[in-house]
């Protein structure tokens, strides 16, 4: 019965690979690195429980273009001299169960913690505003024309390793108020060269990455962009500057794109926006992905807060060909199988309650990367881990992380 879905046919990508269903494994940082920034025995485990999960396509969590730019300590490096037999083991687990194997590609910009980069390169000099959390957050500084050239020039020659070591293609990451969103947004890009003002001077950024990453992969190699349906801030990037953004990249043959939205100051990917504006509780971007498939020419996916089987069917009613899924497969890495199979409604994603939203959020991230590393050690996961206690064990483990990641920088 379940199988009749239309979430389980298959889609046939521009690039012309096929997924053999619309579930997708969307990006989640695992800052489970090993030694020297590289994927190890433990990420590997984590993503065979994936592999074998029934699912479509699995992007990995961002992997970062640049050592000295971390959006976490323990984050996957992949720059031009970086040896890829590990990088080739990945790909392959990642394959073995028959999906599309994407790298999430990514440069923090502004959003980077101090104590693992001092300072952070941005599009302009606005540090993140965070109240009583900012001081914990790098120094910002804002981009040259060559710095802005370099780290273009980073994402190609991550893409291409990418591809050399046999992923099907990769996903530059344009929202959450990383780099490239931060040059998109009006609150963080006040420049007033080629790189800012005008939309169009705002994406150009993202536009020529795409551009060079289709010209030096290929035709037959996925280029997709995760975009933002807004800011959800006051004076942020909007639905209609989205939709004007898709507009170009119709032009460059993006293979997906996926809708998310918010950033560190408004988690809007989390279901909280800064700005009042209320999300659909069952998929919070579904309304606003629809409004962009509408214009969009390439297969439009979304991803936030789909736990259910009714409501990914719903993000595909509403004219999304994809719909994507983190946080639920973190304590159900084989969902879509189970859901395939009519098998009852699987746990939900765990959630802190504390009232400080910013710790809440802090604590909610905590505890799903709590169950990745559980995954990762061939452990259960736990649906309802004490909150306290997975912040603790977090702040632990990033304290070895960074501990190890500065031994990387300095050897
Ligand atoms: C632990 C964790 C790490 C994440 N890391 C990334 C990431 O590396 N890249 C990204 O685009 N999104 C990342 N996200 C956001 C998810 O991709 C997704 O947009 C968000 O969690 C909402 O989806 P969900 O409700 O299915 O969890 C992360 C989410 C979690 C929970």
């Amino acid at each position: 019965m379940s199988s009749q879905s239309p979430l389980y046919t298959s889609i046939t990508l521009p690039c012309g690979k096929s997924l053999k269903n619309r579930i997708v494994k969307a990006a989640m940082e695992e800052n489970m690195a090993g030694d020297n920034q590289l994927p190890d025995r433990n990420l590997l485990s984590l993503y065979r429980y994936w592999a074998h999960g029934g699912l479509g396509m699995i992007i990995t969590g961002n992997v970062m273009v640049d050592r000295h730019a971390m959006t976490g300590p323990g984050g996957v490096v992949l720059e031009k001299d970086t040896p890829i037999d590990s990088f080739e083991r990945w790909a392959k687990v990642i394959r073995s169960g028959g999906a599309l194997a994407i790298m999430q590609i990514n440069h923090p910009g502004r959003q980077v913690f101090k104590a693992v980069n001092k300072t952070a390169m941005a599009p302009s000099a606005v540090s993140l505003s965070m109240g009583r959390f900012s001081k914990q957050f790098a120094d910002t500084y804002a981009m040259t024309c060559e710095d802005i050239y370099a780290v273009c020039q980073r994402f190609v020659d991550t893409a291409v390793k990418a591809q050399q070591a046999g992923f099907d293609g990769v996903q530059v990451h344009a929202a959450h108020g990383y780099l490239l969103s931060q040059f998109l947004s009006p609150l963080t890009n006040q420049r007033d060269d080629q790189w800012g003002g005008s939309l169009l001077n705002r994406a150009r950024l993202l536009l020529n990455i795409v551009c060079q990453i289709r010209a030096c992969c290929g035709s037959d190699f996925a280029v997709m962009v995760k975009l933002n349906a807004a800011d959800f801030q006051r004076g942020g990037l909007t639905l209609e500057d989205t939709k004007e953004i898709v507009s170009h990249l119709n032009k460059l043959g993006v293979d997906v794109l996926e809708v998310s939205g918010g950033n560190y100051e408004a988690p809007a990917m989390q279901g909280r926006t800064g700005d009042g504006q209320a999300l659909n509780q069952h998929a919070y971007f579904v309304e606003f992905a629809s409004q962009i498939a509408a214009i969009a020419q390439m297969p439009v996916m979304t991803t936030g807060g789909i736990n259910r089987e009714a409501s990914a069917r719903r993000v595909l009613e509403q004219g999304c060909q994809l719909v994507g899924l983190a946080s639920a497969l973190a304590i159900t890495p084989n969902l879509a199988l189970k859901w395939q199979q009519g098998s009852p409604q699987a746990e939900m994603p765990p959630r802190c309650t504390w009232q400080d939203k910013t710790l809440a959020s802090l604590v909610t991230m905590a505890m799903i990367r709590r169950q990745l590393r559980r995954l990762g050690n061939d452990l259960s996961t736990q649906p309802a881990p004490s909150q306290l206690w997975s912040l603790l064990q977090d702040l632990r483990h990033r304290k070895k992380m960074t501990r190890r990641y500065h031994q990387f920088i300095n050897q």
